[in-house]
């Protein structure tokens, strides 16, 4: 089942919105988007809308307004929105790649008749390059009046094979935190290593290069907004190092055996 036509309008044109406009084209949405820079000609290029003037954005009477902006610059963009211009109650859906903090803003900043649904494509222009088949999309629908426009949006992912995955933003956080923030933590010291392939690379070595490649390719916006606005990140951070400090402490240990054994 394909959804019904929307007119989405996307507040954030960077890397993620890009990524996720061509399917949204594909599938026969009407698209207009609004940014801090000027995508003006990658917009003509895609045949769809830009607006500069964001007053003009608000206005422009779009069933969906999809905040995809990077995790540290929600809180200025949707208080700086001219709310009071909206022509129509309207679904506001995030694609933010931390839950509760977009939630608790969109509730403290939009109106009343405004529906929130909170997301997360658990994949990017990597994962999802070849479609979006058996890939995680995580939703909370947090204030749903209007289920037609809601489940319309739903199913622009369902309707390419998503793994459709309902919980509570506070779940997907924790969850997020042990997973998705790990990975990029790892991610990144491996970058900090410069590690490098080698012409004797085991199938293991060769998944951490790809762990690297793929966290070095993210903002260190995104990476620090999963730090900064997860409650539960802190935690894994602290695990992390704990985690390495007892294995230091393991190695060092045996072979402080090993010598006193060989002496
Ligand atoms: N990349 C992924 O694979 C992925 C997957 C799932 C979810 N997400 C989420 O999608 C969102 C966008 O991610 P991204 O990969 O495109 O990169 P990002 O670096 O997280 O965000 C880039 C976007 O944020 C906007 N922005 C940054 N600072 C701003 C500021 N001070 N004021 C206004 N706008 C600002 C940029 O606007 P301009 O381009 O106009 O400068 C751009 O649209 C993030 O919240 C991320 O967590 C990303």
């Amino acid at each position: 089942m394909s959804s019904l036509p929307l007119k989405i309008g996307i507040i954030g044109f960077g890397p993620f919105a890009q990524f996720l406009v061509k399917t949204m084209i594909k599938q026969g949405h009407s698209i207009r988007a609004n940014s801090r820079s000027d995508y003006t000609d990658l917009c003509n290029q895609l045949g769809i809308s830009f607006f500069s003037d964001t007053t003009a954005f608000i206005e422009s009477q779009n069933d969906v307004i999809l905040l995809c902006t990077s995790i540290l610059s929600l809180s200025k963009v949707i208080k700086s929105l001219p709310l009071d211009c909206l022509k129509q109650p309207t679904l506001f859906v995030d694609v933010l790649s931390v839950k509760e903090h977009p939630r608790d803003l969109m509730l403290q900043v939009l109106p009343r008749d405004s529906d929130v649904l909170c997301t997360h494509p658990m994949f990017g222009p990597e994962s999802g390059r070849d479609g979006w088949k058996d890939l995680s999309f995580m939703y909370d629908k947090v204030r749903v009046t209007n289920e037609a426009t809601c489940s319309s949006f739903l199913q622009i992912f369902a309707s390419e094979g998503c793994k459709m995955m309902e919980m509570t933003c506070e779940e997907h956080d924790e969850l997020s935190a042990r997973s998705q923030f790990v990975t990029h933590t790892v991610g990144r010291v491996l970058a900090e290593m410069e590690i490098e392939s080698t012409p004797i690379d085991t199938k293991g070595f060769q998944k951490l290069v790809q762990v690297k490649e793929s966290a070095s390719r993210d903002s260190f916006d995104l990476f620090s907004g999963l730090f900064i606005h997860n409650r539960f990140a802190k935690q894994q951070l602290m695990n992390i190092e704990l985690a390495f400090e007892t294995i230091k402490q393991q190695l060092v240990k045996k072979t402080n055996e090993e010598d006193s054994e060989q002496s």
